[in-house]
């Protein structure tokens, strides 16, 4: 969470680090703040609230300079105040740093510099590092900045400048992320995440845990905490500038919801052989044959990328005949889990960052374990520490909500289920060549849902009052419950719980009345569960409840029972949860919209959290 930018050029940097901002601030959005070293002197502005406002300060009274740090903040120590806001700064103002992650010893820390008799103005975490550099800093801000980190417990991506040493930015990271973006004119730009360079440049540094960079006009080097100097090569960001605008839709969200057909093909590209009725998994290549014959394996995710692992127990248990586990990250990487050498572990996550996620892939590899990626952010830290994985390839996730990462992630493990399924000899040459048939149809069948958004906005429309709702589902589609109640939480603010549909009579169903809408996913008419449902949707029925139903098309006995109907065109059960996802996402995305909600920018969350 935070997202920072810093820039040493030739020119006036603040409005590169301005629009940086901007692009980062999915990262994190309640304060932000600006510093540049003009004339030997640091000068700062500070909001409360969103970069728009921290733009309209700049605008009143222009800092410039072409050595600036900027950052957006999501408060973790101290609430969102200026005073909490970054830049942060030493007693003398001499030094001003960006920070994004937790610097977990700072209180024994400032306990210490308060006792020296520095004078802290703020209650962050952050604030300990200009102070720590203050303190031992005898003429070598590079230096001082590696001691310095070596005292401190806990994640980092920062930036650091400095009134006394004016030809210089100097950056680093532990646990959070940070790139270097290359310009052709010399110019370098420091960020959290490359959509803050793109625009400038694409050729890009990624650096690793506590690595140094030390950026000075036309020149920089890397180095280890202990003063080791790295060699890195450059990359290329693979992706361009359109692809992180709104390309004239209202939010990301909708836009990402909308680009589903061309994200779920590419998440196939290249990877369904249908002449050879085949699989074909490049990044896994060199494992296949071993995940193929193990015994069990689990996946560790967090959000919605728990939701897409939930979906793949039920896609290798059924079809691969292979027992699965999924755990929350933020519950593995601290029980006392016995991570097993013979088992494959798949981290999930969209971002490559989640922190959770990044400790639990950490816990394994120490164990000796052998972990594999779904991973959508190309040269992310969880994509650089695995051994292995696949890339979902679906561009540039902006919208704080998950919505095509999931169902690239999905159909992603479906590939790799039904590999498996075949490798593990459960599944005939027939089968395989027609769900290899109706995957290749899903962009297709989400394109004709998406032409029925407007019909979907007007139920949306007219349950805006409603503040509690149920989503029930089964089998492959008890995750997409869960995933649909997230959505609406998480952007219209509507309290929404997620319910295997027969575990409602468990306790559930007491809250049923006439101000509780339930959301039922009950597609796969041909499966024995479907009749369950329709019994469920009695049972909310008998209880005056309103429900929403998310049918198979030509199924006109639902009308009967439900008091809406979302048609969705037939698809095989086991890509149901692709198809069926799609209307919820659009449910939730109307019903915040004319809620008024910031769908972007949903209150209190971060898209990547990198604190956990
Ligand atoms: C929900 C959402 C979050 C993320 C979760 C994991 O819409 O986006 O629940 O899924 O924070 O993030 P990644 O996938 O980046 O590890």
């Amino acid at each position: 969470m935070c997202g920072i930018v810093g820039y040493i050029g030739k020119d006036d940097g603040t409005e590169i680090c301005l629009k940086g901002l901007k692009r980062l601030e999915y990262r994190g959005y309640d304060s932000a703040g600006m510093a540049v070293v003009d004339n030997q002197e640091i000068k700062s502005i500070k909001v409360k609230g969103r970069v728009a406002a921290l733009e309209e300060k700049q605008k009143n009274n222009p800092l410039k300079g072409s050595l600036v740090i900027a950052h957006t903040r999501w408060a973790t120590h101290g609430v969102p105040s200026e005073e909490n806001a970054h830049p942060h700064f030493d007693c003398h103002k001499q030094f001003a740093i960006v920070h994004n992650g937790i610097i977990e010893n700072y209180a024994s820390l400032k306990r210490w510099l308060e006792e020296k008799g520095h004078k802290f103005t703020s209650q962050t975490d952050t604030e300990v590092i200009p102070h720590l550099i203050e303190d031992y800093y005898e003429g070598d801000l590079v230096a001082t900045v590696q001691k310095v980190l070596s005292l401190v417990e806990g994640t980092y991506g920062l930036a650091i400048i400095s009134a006394k040493e004016p030809d210089k930015m100097v950056a680093a990271r532990c646990g959070s992320p940070l790139i270097l973006g290359i310009c052709d004119n010399g110019d370098y730009i420091v960020a959290s995440d490359p959509t803050a360079v793109v625009e400038y440049t694409r050729k890009v540094v990624y650096l690793n845990d506590r690595e140094v960079v030390v950026l000075n006009h036309g020149s920089y080097q890397i180095f280890t905490l202990d003063n080791k100097e790295v060699e890195r090569e450059t990359s290329e960001i693979a992706w361009d500038l359109a692809q992180i605008e709104k390309g004239g839709f209202p939010h990301f969200m909708l836009k990402e919801i909308f680009n589903q057909p061309d994200t779920v093909s590419n998440a196939m590209r290249g990877r369904i052989i249908l002449s050879e009725n085949r699989v074909k998994l490049g990044g896994l290549i060199d494992y296949l044959d071993s995940l193929a014959k193990s015994e069990r394996i689990v996946f560790v995710a967090c959000g919605t990328s728990w939701h897409a692992g939930l979906i793949a127990e039920y896609l290798f248990e059924n079809l691969a005949s292979l027992p699965t586990e999924v755990e929350y990250a933020s519950e593995f990487r601290y029980k006392g889990s016995i991570v097993n050498t013979d088992t494959p572990y798949f981290v999930i996550s969209q971002s490559g960052e989640t922190a959770d996620t990044l400790e639990s892939l950490r816990k394994v590899k120490s164990a000796g374990g052998k972990v594999f990626g779904i991973v959508n952010v190309v040269g992310s830290t969880i994509a650089r520490e695995t051994d292995a994985g696949i890339y979902l390839h679906a561009g540039p996730e902006i919208g704080v909500a998950s919505t095509k990462a999931f169902t690239s992630q999905v159909t992603v493990l479906s590939l790799l289920a039904l590999y498996l399924a075949k490798a593990r000899g459960k599944m005939s040459d027939e089968d395989m060549q027609a769900r290899l048939n109706s995957v290749l149809a899903l962009p297709k069948i989400i394109e004709k849902i998406l032409k029925n958004a407007d019909s979907i906005k007007n139920i949306a429309e007219r349950y805006i009052k409603y503040n509690n709702f149920l989503y029930l589902g089964r089998g492959y589609n008890f995750p997409v419950a869960l995933e649909g109640a997230l959505k609406l939480k998480e952007i219209s603010y509507i309290h929404a719980e997620g319910y295997p549909a027969a575990e409602m009579k468990h306790g559930p169903i007491a809250l049923i009345d006439q101000n509780m809408p339930v959301v039922v996913v009950a597609t796969d008419t041909e499966d024995i569960i479907y009749q369950k449902v329709m019994s469920n949707i009695e049972e909310v029925r008998a209880r005056g409840g309103n429900i929403i139903a998310i049918a198979t098309e030509g199924n006109e006995d639902i009308k009967n029972f439900a008091t809406e109907v979302i048609y969705v065109p037939k698809t095989a059960g086991f890509i149901s949860p692709i198809v069926n996802v799609i209307p919820l996402q659009l449910l939730s995305y109307y019903m915040a919209a004319a809620r008024g909600c910031d769908i972007d920018k949903p209150r209190n969350l971060a898209k990547s959290v990198t604190v956990e």
